[in-house]
């Protein structure tokens, strides 16, 4: 019974597993066929509970169809309508009692630190799908949405712009596991966590940190940005956060610093115009939508990790 809470806890090999273990399924499948079962059926007998407090399109649906298509059964539970370590019970007791029903949960919360104390007292597997602190399983899904595109992952250079988030804190832990070059443009304002980035130098991770997103993309093979604001984030004063980022739009001159056959990534869901112009997450460089339906294979890789 393993968590997947965090790329760091996860080691090299795991990891490039999960991303195996998603390549051979996507190969098997027909993508029209978007219900049928896939032949090896690891999760018959077993459900999935997927807990959301923010909203989501593309981790709830790929998970649920992730978990059907392996066998099993889901059940979505919004955790205003239960009890999370809020109101009348511990989260010590619900993990209690939830570990009795299901074989693994996925949580998406704005507070890392209550899925860690939630993993603790759960007896079975806990999915990080968006905390604050990180976003590993869409991370993992875009490291294999770049190695399928550039036939590998190590020794390329990715360029993130924009905000230091949960996406990025994952993205340095990546590039610890999977041995690429991260450039980082973002505003000083904004610079990813500290311990994040503390471990990556400890693992002599290759990072560079720019105020410019000019320098950042220079001889980039992936440029990569994300929303300012996050999903997780309503009380920001949104307006003033955006004003420290009008030199770090992903647009076509800012593109054309990069590789020629540089592409370009985003997680979604995208504030066109902001962080990206449409000339851009349109173009043929862009891998959006496939990056979107790479998280359905890359859930079930990790569903399947976490139950062996
Ligand atoms: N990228 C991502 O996690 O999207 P959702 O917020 O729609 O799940
Ligand atoms: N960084 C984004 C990720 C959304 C999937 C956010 O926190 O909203």
């Amino acid at each position: 019974m393993k968590h997947f809470l965090d790329l760091k806890d996860i080691s090299k090999e795991d990891l490039k597993n999960i991303i195996l273990d998603a390549e051979k399924r996507k190969q098997k499948r027909d993508p029209s066929k978007k219900s049928k079962l896939d032949d090896d059926l690891p999760l018959d007998g077993k459900t999935l509970i997927m807990m959301f407090e923010k909203p989501s399109t593309r981790t709830r649906v790929s998970f649920d169809l992730a978990a059907k298509q392996l066998g099993g059964q889901t059940l979505m539970i919004n955790p205003d309508d239960m009890h999370l370590g809020q109101g009348e019970e511990s989260i010590h007791d619900t993990a209690k009692v939830l570990t009795q029903y299901a074989d693994i949960i996925m949580l998406r919360t704005t507070s890392h630190k209550k899925a860690i104390d939630f993993s603790k007292h759960l007896g079975i597997p806990l999915i990080n799908g968006l905390t604050d602190l990180s976003h590993p399983t869409q991370v993992l899904s875009d490291v294999f949405t770049i190695y399928e595109n550039k036939g590998k992952i190590e020794g390329l250079t990715i360029a993130w712009i924009g905000d230091g988030n949960n996406m990025l804190n994952s993205f340095i832990e990546a590039s610890v596991k999977f041995n690429f070059e991260l450039n980082i443009g973002c505003p000083k304002k904004f610079l990813p966590n500290k311990k994040i980035l503390d471990y990556a130098k400890k693992n002599k991770a290759k990072i560079n940190i720019f105020y410019n997103p000019n320098e950042a993309v220079k001889n980039a093979d992936c440029v990569m940005t994300d929303k300012y604001v996050s999903v997780l984030n309503d009380k920001i004063n949104k307006d003033k956060k955006k004003k420290y980022f009008k030199k770090f739009q992903v647009n076509q001159k800012l593109m054309s610093l990069a590789k020629k056959d540089a592409i370009f990534l985003h997680c979604l869901p995208a504030s066109r115009g902001i962080e990206v112009v449409d000339e851009v997450i349109d173009s043929k460089q862009s891998l959006v939508w496939e990056q979107a339906l790479n998280r359905l294979y890359v859930q079930k890789a990790i569903i399947c990790f976490c139950l062996k």
